[in-house]
């Protein structure tokens, strides 16, 4: 396999891309917008910078990756030599569905289908398609160049074949594929996205500040990050749809969202991408400090 596709230039594409074209793949990278594609482009040269840098990649290996990215705003004519589309577009069912249908009609028929969600259903996705046993979830983590897993979801209809192939892919980008099977949120998002509601309801009960919740789940168990400055990394809208998928998917009260969540939320407070939720973050200067309706 060397033609590969992603769809979607936010966060989670430009990292799936810049994953692709390191190791060898010729990508095509497609967003609506020609202005999220050429910001994409900074963005993976930057992130590879940082790697030559540290010395993981050489100035040569990164030309030569950025060599084999190309953009376009044409989704027909960015598939039509794909052997994977991998989508990476927002977190929205019909928007993806929609997609789905748009790959199926002009991807070639050999085409495999791999979605980034973090917790729609394969399943859903893969029906409106003709060819949903090539319908798989290839859920990276952010950020991407750096963390290891891929989270393979097989759909209903996922075929083995299909499925042996997208692990032997993740495996040559240097990431450990984990198979799971399709229910909501999947496993990564069913275990992190209470633990992160959870942190939220602590918050707004009182029990302690951001600092301390942050700061017992980092010493205390070892997390990189803890659940609410993670929360403002991955982004509150993105961590409100995946528990409102968890909460509808299941039926159960114990995944409803922290009304918190939900009005910081509703008041644009969206962590990283918006420049505030628990934290305020400063891109340029790279600081970090508890949001002011949290310091005490
Ligand atoms: N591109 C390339 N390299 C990057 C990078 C990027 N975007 N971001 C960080 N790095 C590299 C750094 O250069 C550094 O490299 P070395 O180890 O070679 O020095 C390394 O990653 C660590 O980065 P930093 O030193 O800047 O900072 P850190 O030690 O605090 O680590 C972190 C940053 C990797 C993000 C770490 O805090 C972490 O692992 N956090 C948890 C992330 C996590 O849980 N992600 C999953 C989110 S859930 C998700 O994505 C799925 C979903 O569906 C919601």
């Amino acid at each position: 396999m060397k033609n590969v596709t992603v769809i979607g230039a936010g966060t989670m594409g430009n990292g799936i891309a810049h994953v692709f074209c390191q190791y060898g793949y010729h990508v095509n990278l497609v967003d609506v917008q020609a202005a999220s594609l050429e910001r994409a482009i900074q963005t993976i040269s930057r992130n590879m910078d940082r790697q030559v840098t540290k010395g993981s990649l050489t100035a040569e290996a990164r030309e030569a990756a950025l060599s084999r990215l190309v953009t376009t705003t044409d989704l027909a004519a960015g598939v039509s030599q794909a052997e994977l589309v991998v989508e990476a577009a927002t977190e929205n069912v019909e928007l993806k569905l929609a997609i789905f249908r748009q790959l199926d009609e002009h991807a070639p028929a050999a085409c495999i289908l791999a979605s980034n969600t973090s917790s729609i259903s394969l399943t859903r996705i893969a029906a409106v398609t003709g060819r949903p046993e090539q319908v798989i979830g290839m859920h990276f983590m952010n950020p991407v160049p750096v963390m290891k897993l891929v989270e393979i979801i097989r759909g209903y209809s996922t075929s083995d074949a299909v499925a042996a192939t997208i692990a032997g892919v993740s495996r040559t980008l240097e990431k450990i594929p984990v198979e799971v099977n399709d229910y909501p949120g999947f496993v990564a998002n069913r275990i992190l996205m209470p633990m992160i509601n959870e942190a939220i309801w602590t918050l707004h009960e009182g029990v302690a500040g951001v600092a301390e919740i942050d700061e017992v789940m980092k010493l205390g168990m070892g997390h990189p990050m803890g659940p609410l400055r993670l929360a403002d990394f991955i982004g509150l809208d993105v961590c409100l749809a995946i528990l409102r998928v968890l909460h509808e998917g299941f039926g159960n009260p114990k995944y409803a969202p922290c009304p918190l969540l939900v009005n910081m939320v509703t008041a644009g407070k969206l962590g990283d991408k918006s420049g505030e939720g628990f934290y305020v973050s400063d891109r340029e200067t790279r600081s970090i400090t508890v949001a002011s309706p949290f310091r005490k």
